[in-house]
């Protein structure tokens, strides 16, 4: 009851009687049985679309042997156990951030990259292909960083011509709980290394597409633009 309550204090600033999941995010108001049972049927579908006993067969990329996790890589044209397990991650990311029709159909020729965990879960996924070409997103004119804690809200632009670029980055996501603890950055540096056999791509010639708030913010970042 208590945790109940903890999680209504929460998420009041949201929506009066929601309250948001720890574990799969979701906004929902538990007075509401409808709710309730969507949030019921997300929260079982994520938890088994996370789950990751192993394959007999996995492209390991990355193994880290700090906390026993690794990244494995898939391909567009893998066996369809492994296309399958894409799409339904794919489909559970979509719904996250906003567009759970976007398929994976027209999407030829991607590379995804899962990060997995000590405790057999995926706890990130990156979807990426090829491009040719990008617009770079230009920050604001460099602010001092002291005087300005708000950093994080500025105004992006792009610019107007498009710049040659290798990978386009088409979906980045780490399971809630488990975000700013770099797996999102472990799972870029893997596609530099992977998406093309024999060449490393380096971070400006990454494009984003299409990126959310948290997208943006960690993609400046990460490649230092
Ligand atoms: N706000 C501000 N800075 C951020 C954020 C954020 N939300 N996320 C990352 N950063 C910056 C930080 O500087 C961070 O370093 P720090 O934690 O030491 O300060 C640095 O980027 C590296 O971050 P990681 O820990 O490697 O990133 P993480 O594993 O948390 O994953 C991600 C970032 C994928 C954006 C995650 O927040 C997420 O899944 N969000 C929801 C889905 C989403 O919006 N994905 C991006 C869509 S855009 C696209 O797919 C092309
Ligand atoms: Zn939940």
């Amino acid at each position: 009851k208590e945790s109940r309550e903890q999680m209504v204090v929460d998420a009041g600033q949201k929506k009066f009687g929601a309250v948001q999941c720890e574990v799969c995010g979701m906004v929902y108001r538990h007075a509401d049985p409808g709710d309730e049972s969507t949030h019921e049927k997300f929260h079982q579908d994520l938890l088994s679309v996370l789950k990751f006993p192993g394959w007999k067969k996995e492209r390991v990329v990355q193994e880290f042997a700090e906390d026993c996790s690794r990244i494995i890589m898939v391909v567009h044209d893998d066996p369809k156990y492994a296309v399958k397990k894409i799409e339904d991650i794919n489909n559970i990311m979509g719904k996250e951030m906003g567009f759970p029709e976007a398929s994976l159909a027209s999407k030829s020729k991607y590379k995804a990259f899962l990060f997995i965990s000590e405790d057999k879960k995926v706890d990130g996924c990156c979807i990426a292909e090829p491009v040719t070409q990008g617009y770079r997103v230009i920050p604001e004119s460099q602010p001092s960083q002291s005087d300005n804690p708000q950093s994080g809200h500025r105004p992006w632009y792009c610019n107007s011509d498009p710049e040659p670029a290798a990978v386009g980055i088409s979906r980045i996501w780490v399971f809630g709980q488990q975000r700013r603890r770099g797996i999102a950055s472990k799972l870029l540096d893997a596609v530099r290394q992977w998406f093309q056999y024999g060449s490393y791509i380096e971070k400006s010639q990454v494009a984003f597409s299409d990126p959310t708030g948290d997208g943006k913010m960690f993609a400046s970042k990460y490649t230092g633009m």
